[in-house]
């Protein structure tokens, strides 16, 4: 099945609340949550209490994305805040295997985020233990961005080896996504679907039901 993540990072801050209820009533699956520290990434977004707040008023999938080094230090705060899914950076975390052992052991799907030029032996071996890999296709830190195309073969041969080894495992893009390259990106191969500008920029409501039609028939 296909998803659709919506990124906050591209919505008006100030009216967070009312933009998650546009693309929450146009049938959104995920609300995506861009958590960036300021070393991992060139950037600072929203952290734990604005997610405790967004919790309250969706009961849509929240959908974490740790840009944060050392990610095992806040997965017990994120999990209490409200996240149902937890993403970290392969780069970002030394001990990768606990990492997502904590995730799991707290009752959440556990995501494992590797940027563009990060090889796909990072993530071989635990595989079978993540729910999902997120194939970063654009540097992560900024929303806007364009695509980096040969981040696509990564996704195709991610799916070759989740195929392989038998496995159902979520493929999330992450980056640069709009209604005009989706196909491509669906037929690469991945299923959860993350966007920010080409979501909140313009009627979210409308794009969100032109993604979803999209993704529907895919
Ligand atoms: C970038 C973030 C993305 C970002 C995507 O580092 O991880 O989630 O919001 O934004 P768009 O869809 O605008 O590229
Ligand atoms: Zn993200």
């Amino acid at each position: 099945m296909n998803y659709l993540s919506a990124s906050l990072l591209a919505a008006d801050f100030a009216r967070l609340g009312e933009q998650i209820g546009e693309v929450d009533r146009a049938g959104v699956q995920y609300i995506h949550y861009d958590v960036m520290d300021g070393c991992f990434v060139p950037n600072i977004s929203m952290g734990i209490p604005v997610l405790s707040s967004i919790r309250k008023c969706t009961d849509k999938t929240l959908d974490v994305h740790l840009m944060i080094d050392d990610p095992s230090r806040y997965i017990g705060e994120f999990a209490k805040a409200g996240a149902d899914i937890l993403t970290v950076h392969a780069e970002a975390a030394t001990h990768l295997d606990q990492v997502i052992r904590e995730i799991k052991a707290l009752g959440l799907k556990a995501g494992v985020a590797l940027n563009p030029a990060t090889p796909l032996c990072m993530v071989e071996n635990v595989l079978h233990m993540a729910d999902m890999i997120l194939i970063m296709t654009v540097n992560p830190g900024f929303g806007g961005q364009k695509i980096i195309d040969y981040t696509l073969e990564k996704v195709s041969k991610l799916r070759s080896m989740i195929r392989e080894k038998g496995l159902d495992t979520d493929i999330e893009v992450d980056g640069g996504i709009t209604l005009d390259n989706v196909e491509k990106v669906l037929e690469a191969g991945a299923n959860v679907i993350v966007s920010g500008s080409s979501v909140f920029v313009g009627d979210a409501a409308d794009n969100t039901r032109r993604f979803l039609e999209i993704l529907n028939r895919s």
